[in-house]
């Protein structure tokens, strides 16, 4: 039976919070590591008409492709040691294992890294996953990584964290690339932030918020003093009238920030590259790659 009583709550409490909403109030990234969230986001990362999680198998060999290229031209020979931040399901290492290289990923959402290892299992593949939350990483990091020859960091997830925690991560993780070793970031470009703000809503059968029947209401929000998007995501569910409230932030760079903050890190020599496949503006961005200065 439907409640009105919580029905009428939720109601009271998005009227009663901050519209447009403010950067950085709430967790600022998806629940990416929750067991449920994790297990509907999987289906979304797995499948391969949307580019919303994850790009098609061909995209990913495109990329892959690419980021063989320019370890190649950097003057790497052979099998390479390659570490890949934020890894999901495991796509790009189960490719990059599929030609000879060796992958090791890290994620910190349990049913991505489950699927993960469940297929370089099945496929006899030398790709190792294992659990780390990158604001969080491990003191050992790079002795469990050993010193790889390329990090690579696809699909804008960079920007999901604000600017001292990035700075923080990015030293860390370059404790684990070994002199002359490639970093490679797939970045958002300033002018694709959406610097307005706007909401709107739909009724869904569910979603990757809520198995139920559920209205989805979204506010879009952009903050200028912190170069911020924010994004919150109110779902009321029809039937119970529970309401979950999720917040993104996007971190927006100029460019000669983004090289700063490598450089800093002991990232320099960078170049730009435009999006590798081309197949969609939203969902596929320029690169920067850097080299770990000797
Ligand atoms: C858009 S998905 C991309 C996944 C994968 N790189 C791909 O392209 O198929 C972003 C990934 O970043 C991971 N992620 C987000 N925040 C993280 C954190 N703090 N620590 C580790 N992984 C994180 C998420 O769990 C998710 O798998």
């Amino acid at each position: 039976m439907k409640d009105s009583n919580q029905h009428h709550q939720a109601l009271q409490k998005i009227a009663a919070a901050a519209h447009p909403p403010r950067p950085w109030t709430g967790a600022g990234q998806l629940p990416w590591h929750e067991p449920d969230f994790s297990e509907r986001m999987l289906k979304v990362h797995l499948d391969p008409d949307t580019h919303m999680a994850s790009r098609s198998p061909a995209v990913i060999r495109r990329h892959v492709d690419w980021l063989l290229a320019q370890l190649n031209l950097s003057g790497h020979t052979g099998a390479a040691r390659i570490l890949d931040i934020g890894c999901g399901p495991g796509l790009y290492c189960h490719e990059l294992a599929r030609r000879g290289h060796t992958a090791v990923g890290f994620d910190f959402a349990p049913a991505a890294l489950a699927w993960a290892r469940q297929q370089a299992e099945a496929d006899g593949l030398p790709a190792t996953f294992f659990e780390a939350d990158l604001t969080a990483l491990p003191e050992d990091l790079a002795d469990r990584v050993g010193p790889v020859d390329v990090i690579c960091f696809w699909f804008g997830e960079f920007h999901s964290f604000r600017p001292p925690v990035a700075e923080d991560f990015l030293q860390r993780l370059t404790v684990c690339l070994r002199p002359g070793g490639l970093f490679s970031l797939e970045y958002q470009p300033w002018d694709l932030f959406v610097q307005q703000d706007s909401s709107q809503w739909s009724s869904c059968g569910g979603s990757v918020f809520c198995d139920k029947p559920h209205l989805w209401l979204q506010e879009f929000a952009w903050d200028e003093a912190s170069h911020t998007e924010i994004h919150v995501h109110w779902i009321i569910e029809e039937e119970s009238g529970s309401l979950h409230r999720y917040e993104q932030c996007h971190q927006a760079w100029p460019e000669s920030d983004l090289v700063a903050v490598l450089g800093r890190a002991g990232l320099g020599d960078p170049t730009f590259h435009p999006p590798i496949a081309g197949v969609d503006e939203e969902f596929e961005f320029p690169v920067l790659v850097t080299r770990k200065t000797p």
